[in-house]
């Protein structure tokens, strides 16, 4: 394209903005102000401040920018309008009793681009509501009962590995958080820490989760880039995009393959994809059923396994730097479980020390800490401020669980306040995991793995740092971080005791 057309373009698209800023300044109902924010360039908008994380996480960003503009603030550029909610009111007020009109997911380019039937990133349409009907049906609080096996199994495994290489802790972390959403799934039994499947689901679970921030691409902000040369500044995501593509199908095709292989053969147990196969024709009545298995199955390991590692991980870190807490762990675990065996769920109810562990990991170091924005559908007025219709709304989950008037002393891991000294503490899990019509699915199989993995854990071992590698004060898993640790058995009894409990479990 010669200059003077791309000039011509560009002055174009310079009128069609004014233009559109006149209207949309009209459009406010009765010149309401947008939620108030830093204050942008003409035109551009806040282009430049868009916060990118490298000088410190975004998270942290927007609550900073919350105590100056005000718990709901909004950025806009180019038209497009980013409102950033800081606290469990007005997530309550809007996401919760409005959630008709902001369920939809952030109308970026790149997650238009790089996303085909991938349920995570849907609008909250029809198509929508049948994927996650079919995923509810097999992770509801009852259903899940039926994985708690394949759970405890994992979690055993992954001691006995930790026994025989346990700087090696992550990857053994990784893999059971992984069988278990595979066996779940596909009743695909992971058997090495390099095994085909997590490998080729691991490939695509930072982009995932890049390709649906709405601030990680400017395009998102100025999709006009869309129509301009490779060249072009702005518009080096375009590889990004196949990439993320390439990884869905990937995520779809390898193991439906093998699935249908093995249910040919008759050699698989029943797990989610085989269920609703052999349901096929009840469940939507259309041609499509088929793929509707396929595709919400092709999404379940990357939703499902660094989100549950990373609160593994967290966990960890926790009883690292607060080992008074491990210690309290360890008693209350020893006195109901006794030296014989390892825990199973069916301690669950007589571990209550446990239950507010894994219940303030979630809240000190959330691991979606601004969780999967959301976009709203219609114009909306909230205390006096205008929300135009397609804004996209970001949730700052780490603030809302750092807010001192429901947590105090925010900053420190204090399982403590769970046992019901603050009534104003309001259960993590209604934050960690998201809003309304869009809330985590997988929540329940992911609590009850971090149960089952914490309670085990420090059963069997005492978590200690190491001595030559300091500890991490921010966490955060999609910055690919993670930390050295040393993992002490606590008896040659209690090894020998894992080994046992590891090798007669029937895992096959
Ligand atoms: C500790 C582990 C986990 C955490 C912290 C977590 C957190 C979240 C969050 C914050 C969201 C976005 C909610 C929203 O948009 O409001 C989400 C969505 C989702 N999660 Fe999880 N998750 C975890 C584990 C899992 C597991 C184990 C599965 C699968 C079994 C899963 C499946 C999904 C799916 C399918 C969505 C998309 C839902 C939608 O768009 O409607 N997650 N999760």
């Amino acid at each position: 394209m010669a200059f003077q057309e791309q000039a011509l373009i560009f002055l174009v698209f310079v009128f069609g903005l004014l233009v559109y800023r006149w209207a949309s300044h009209r459009r406010r109902a009765g010149g309401l102000p947008y939620p108030p924010g830093p204050k942008g360039d003409p035109i551009i908008g806040n282009l430049r401040q868009l916060p990118d994380g490298k000088k410190e996480p975004v998270h942290i960003t927007y609550k900073k920018w919350s105590k100056i503009y005000g718990d709901v603030f909004s950025i806009e550029s180019f038209g497009t309008r980013v409102v950033v909610l800081n606290t469990a009111h007005a997530t309550n007020e809007l996401l919760e009793k409005r959630g008709n009109i902001y369920s939809d997911r952030n109308p970026g380019v790149i997650r238009r681009l790089s996303t085909d039937h991938h349920f995570p990133s849907m609008d909250y349409n029809e198509e929508f509501r049948t994927y996650r009907k079919v995923v509810n049906a097999a992770f509801n609080p009852t259903a899940v009962k039926d994985y708690h096996d394949i759970q405890e199994q994992e979690t055993y495994e992954c001691l006995e590995h930790l026994l025989e290489s346990p700087d090696q802790w992550f990857f053994h972390m990784r893999r059971a958080a992984g069988s278990i959403i595979l066996r779940v799934t596909y009743d695909h039994k992971v058997t090495s820490n390099d095994d085909r499947l997590v490998e080729i689901n691991e490939a695509a679970v930072l982009n995932n989760l890049r390709s649906v921030t709405p601030t990680a691409f400017v395009v998102n902000f100025v999709p006009w880039l869309q129509y301009m040369p490779d060249w072009f500044p702005g518009t080096g995501y375009r590889p990004f995009v196949k990439e993320v593509l390439d990884g869905h199908m990937r995520n779809r095709n390898t193991p439906w393959v093998e699935l249908k292989e093995r249910m040919a053969k008759g050699a698989i147990k029943p797990c989610y994809a085989s269920r609703l196969l052999e349901m096929k024709g009840q469940i939507t009545g259309s041609d499509d059923e088929e793929y509707i298995i396929k595709a919400s199955a092709g999404i379940l390991y990357s939703a499902a396994v660094d989100t549950t590692l990373g609160t593994m991980a967290s966990f960890v870190l926790a009883m690292l730097l607060y080992p008074e807490c491990q210690k309290k762990l360890q008693v209350e675990i020893d006195s109901v479980v006794g030296k014989d065996r390892l825990p199973t769920f069916a301690d669950e109810d007589r571990l209550p020390y446990v239950r507010y562990c894994v219940l303030e990991t979630l809240r000190w170091m959330p691991v979606v800490p601004l969780g999967l924005s959301h976009a709203s559908t219609q114009d909306d007025i909230y205390e006096g401020m205008f929300i135009p219709k397609g804004s996209i709304i970001v949730a700052n989950q780490w603030a809302i669980l750092h807010d001192e008037s429901m947590y105090p002393e925010p900053m420190k891991f204090w399982p403590e306040r769970w046992d019901g000294r603050f009534p104003q503490a309001r259960d993590s899990r209604l934050y960690a995991f998201g809003f309304n019509r869009r809330m985590c699915p997988g929540r329940h199989l992911a609590y009850r793995s971090v149960f089952i993995m914490a309670a085990n854990l420090v059963s069997a071992f005492t978590l200690m740092p190491d001595e030559k590698s300091p500890l991490p004060e921010n966490f955060s898993l999609s910055a690919g971080q993670t930390f050295k640790c040393q993992f002490a058995v606590r008896s040659p009894e209690k090894a020998a005791l894992v080994r046992s409990t590891a090798s007669t479990i029937d895992s096959n």
